[in-house]
This record gives C-alpha cells, sequence and structure tokens, in this order.
C-alpha cells in the first residue's frame, strides 16, 4: 500500500550475518573444512528438506518434536526442513547400494532448522559440520572422527584446557538401564529422557521416569547415573569397576582408548556414562565434547549408528560420525577471545588504486581490471578528494596493504607504491607492479 511501512524482523532464533558476521562464520566453516579435508574427508551436500518419515522413523522422540514440517500448498505429501544431516547421510549412502566404496569418509557444513525455543546456544536455524565414516565398524573409524573435531578446535586455537571429549556407550547405558528396571521396549523413551536429565526439573524427572515403570528407589539412582568423569586413560578392569559392567561390555571402548592414544588425543578425552545422546539411532561409543567448565551446551555431538544406512534400504554398513554446530563454538570461542573483531577477518585489499591527477583518473579502472586479473584484490576511493592524506585514510580503513598511487610520473610508466603497513614508499614501473605486489 502506498506511504505504509512495516519494520519486518528476522524469525526468532534466527540470525543475519552482516559482513562482519559473515567473516566469523567464514573462519569457522575454513577449520571445519581444513580440518576434514587433512583427514581423507570428501565434501557432500543434500536437500534443505526432505519426507517427513524420514525423520519420524528412525531420529527418535526428541527431535521430531522439534520439526518444521510442512505440505505444499494443495498437497498430501508432508516434508520437513532438516534438523539434522544424519539421515540424509544415510539415505544417500542406502542410495548407492553396494556402490559404494568402504569406507567412506564424507564431510559436509549445513544449515539445520529446530523448533526449539530460542536460548543461549540454542538457536532454530543453525549450521553444523557433519562427519561421518561409513562401512568402517573399527573403534579406529570412531577415533579419526574424534582427531577431525579435535583438529577443528585446535584450528581455532582450542585447547585439552578448553575442551573435552566426553565418551559412552550405548551397550553400557542399556544395560544399566536395563539394571534399573526399565522394559527393552522401553529403552529408548528412557535414553531421551537420560539425555534431558540436566535440562528438566527434577520433579518433571522423577514423574517421567516413573512413567517409564521405575519404583522410587530406580528413580533416584537414574537421576544420579553417571556421576563423576574419568580419565580415559583409566584401564579397563578400573572402569569395569566403576560402572559395575562386565569387562566384555567394554571390549569396543578398550581398543577406542588404543586408537586414541595412537592419536595423541587421550588427554581431550573422558569415559562418562552421563553421556546418552538423545538420537534413537546410535547403536555403540557415544560421545559429547563440551567445554571444560561445563557451562555451556555440548560444542559436538557424535556416535556410532550401525543400522541406520541398512534401515534406509541400504546395505548392511555400519557407520559412525558427529555434528558441531556453530552457535556454542562462537560462543566458546568468543569467552576465551579467540575470535578476532570480525572486521579483522574482513579479506585485505591488496592494493587501494588512486589518481592524483585529472588526467589519471580514466586509468584508475583499467588499472583495477589488471591487478583483478592477476588475481589480486583491488579497489579504489569513492571520494573525489585530492588530499592524499584523506584518501589513505580511506585506504587504511579498508586495510588495505598498498596504496597505488598514479602520480605525475604515470605518464612515464610508474607509479608510487606505499606499503601502508610499513609506511615505505616506492616507484615501481606500472609493467612490474603485480610482481611487486604478489599476484601473478
Ligand atoms: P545433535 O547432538 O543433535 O547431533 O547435534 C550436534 C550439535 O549440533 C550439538 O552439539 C550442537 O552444537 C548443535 N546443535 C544442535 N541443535 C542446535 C540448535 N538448536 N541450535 C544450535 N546448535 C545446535 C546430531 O545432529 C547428529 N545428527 C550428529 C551426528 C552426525 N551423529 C552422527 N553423525
Amino acid at each position: 500500500m502506498a506511504g505504509s511501512s512495516h519494520v519486518y524482523q528476522a524469525p526468532r532464533g534466527t540470525r543475519d550475518f552482516l559482513p562482519e558476521d559473515m567473516a566469523v562464520r567464514l573462519h569457522i566453516e575454513q577449520a571445519w573444512r581444513t580440518a576434514a579435508v587433512t583427514h581423507g574427508f570428501l565434501e557432500i551436500e543434500g536437500p534443505t528438506f526432505e519426507h517427513l518419515e524420514l525423520y519420524t522413523s528412525k531420529s527418535g522422540p526428541g527431535i521430531v518434536s522439534e520439526l518444521f514440517s510442512f505440505k505444499r500448498s494443495g498437497g498430501e505429501t508432508e516434508f520437513a526442513l532438516r534438523p539434522e544431516f544424519t539421515p540424509t547421510l544415510a539415505r544417500m549412502a542406502a542410495a548407492q547400494g553396494r556402490g559404494l566404496p568402504v569406507p567412506t569418509r564424507w564431510f559436509s557444513m549445513p544449515w539445520h532448522y529446530r523448533a526449539e525455543r530460542p536460548q543461549r546456544g540454542r538457536l532454530r536455524e543453525f549450521r553444523q559440520f557433519n562427519v561421518d565414516v561409513i562401512g568402517d565398524a573399527s573403534p579406529a573409524a570412531d577415533a579419526e572422527t574424534i582427531a577431525v573435531a579435535l583438529a577443528a578446535l585446535a584450528r581455532l586455537g582450542l585447547t585439552a584446557d578448553d575442551v573435552q571429549v566426553r565418551i559412552s556407550h550405548r551397550a553400557v547405558v542399556n544395560r544399566m538401564l536395563n539394571d534399573l528396571g526399565v522394559a527393552d521396549d522401553r529403552i529408548t523413551a528412557a535414553q531421551d529422557l537420560l539425555d534431558k536429565r540436566d535440562r528438566i526439573e527434577p520433579d518433571a524427572f522423577a514423574a517421567k521416569a516413573t512413567e517409564l515403570g521405575l519404583d522410587p528407589d530406580a528413580v533416584t539412582r537414574l537421576a544420579a547415573m553417571g556421576g563423576e568423569a574419568v580419565p580415559a586413560s583409566t584401564d579397563p578392569a578400573t572402569l569395569s569397576e566403576v560402572w559395575s559392567v562386565p569387562a566384555e561390555t567394554l571390549t569396543e571402548l578398550v581398543e577406542l582408548r588404543e586408537e586414541l592414544e595412537a592419536r595423541g588425543l587421550l588427554e581431550f578425552c573422558r569415559w562418562d556414562i552421563s553421556i546418552v545422546r538423545g538420537l534413537a539411532y546410535y547403536t555403540g561409543a557415544v560421545w559429547e565434547i563440551h567445554e571444560t567448565s561445563g557451562n555451556e551446551r555440548a560444542i559436538a555431538g557424535g556416535g556410532r549408528y550401525d543400522n541406520l544406512v541398512e534401515s534406509f534400504g541400504g546395505p548392511s554398513l555400519p557407520a559412525c560420525g558427529f555434528g558441531m554446530g556453530d552457535v556454542v563454538l562462537e560462543l566458546v570461542l568468543r569467552d576465551r577471545s579467540l575470535i578476532e573483531q570480525g572486521a579483522d577477518l574482513l579479506p585485505r585489499p591488496d592494493a587501494f588504486v588512486l589518481s592524483m591527477t585529472d588526467e589519471n583518473d580514466s586509468a584508475v579502472v583499467p588499472m583495477l581490471s589488471r591487478l583483478r586479473a592477476a588475481g589480486l584484490h583491488a579497489r579504489t576511493t569513492g571520494k573525489s578528494t585530492r588530499n592524499l592524506g584523506k584518501l589513505l585514510k580511506d585506504a587504511n580503513k579498508c586495510r588495505a596493504r598498498h596504496a597505488v598511487i598514479l602520480g605525475e610520473e604515470f605518464a612515464d610508466g610508474s607509479v608510487t607504491v606505499k606499503d601502508l603497513d610499513s609506511a615505505e614508499q616506492s616507484t615501481v614501473a606500472v609493467d612490474e607492479l603485480v610482481d611487486r605486489l604478489g599476484g601473478g
């Protein structure tokens, strides 16, 4: 309507990325991508929405309650915005059938959508680094994925003082739940409840545990299950005692310990049976990365899901992997002053081209084109002044490395190059300019 205006806000739980925010996001994504590529993983992508059933069939109640689902106007088929990548990945692997090389190492950095209540560390739209190995049942594969997660965090400046991998195993958790009296058909619901334990009121927890058929004593024990984390260097006999489970149940964890040790990662790792994971498809080792104080929500979570590819109609292929979100990670990095000001992460121009005479004005655009064709980042000013001080201020504002000044000497085929970091200045022949600026 003419004359009327309305201020629109972004939907709750979403973010606008202005250039400086985008620079921070790219900084994180670059660490993710480099860590994955250097460990031999190949990048993939999938659709942002899938058939609703892909999630309702296997992901479990936690995620299903957070779906953004929809139908096409006039259509019957139900879709959902993807809340996580693992079902898509398993569907893609299943579609390859026997043609899929094993093991396959894939990574992706997709957008995800969850209809959660937005809060610190939780949004409705976020990016998540996914790293998965398909077709390898050995604990070495689990250790490889943990290694990628830690390599990405190390690239961002985080050390064993800042982050901890807390590792558990579904077989151990399930055995403990069985021992408490949880029936097999209620194990998934009990896992979901245990996963939410720290986020719901004790009374609500007790009520839900009672609904699962637990007596008051078992409810108390469930509320306390896990206790203190134990260093991952702990020998298996001690672990079996701490958790009161037979040593055989721990075979995979013992091997995982060896694999983590071989990769020099034990100092980052703890055994922690309170880690259950909210997703229903996990079958083996499960783990989360938390910042050491435990104040924030998990930075990453993952584990082994050996039946998912087959359950989507593919061959029987074991798999494991993790997802690492950008939201908690950015909070942790900012808390530790490990993110520069977004402006300092913006790309720096190699050359800021300035004309000091009327005759040279028409040479600016061809000069920019020439430098850009040589792969250099070249810009000019929007100001019309000939005041060099003001123009250099403009160049410094965007953190240009050099000012390329077209002055009187341009008529003789030279320009003045000022290094804006060292303030050194020299006359350079136009034919040598690209070399001087590091292009080629
Ligand atoms: P998840 O634990 O649901 O696992 O999510 C993994 C990570 O994604 C979390 O630790 C958190 O950093 C981030 N995340 C989850 N929900 C939100 C949210 N609402 N806002 C911001 N960040 C969030 C999975 O998604 C599994 N599919 C991971 C996986 C891959 N397992 C095997 N392969």
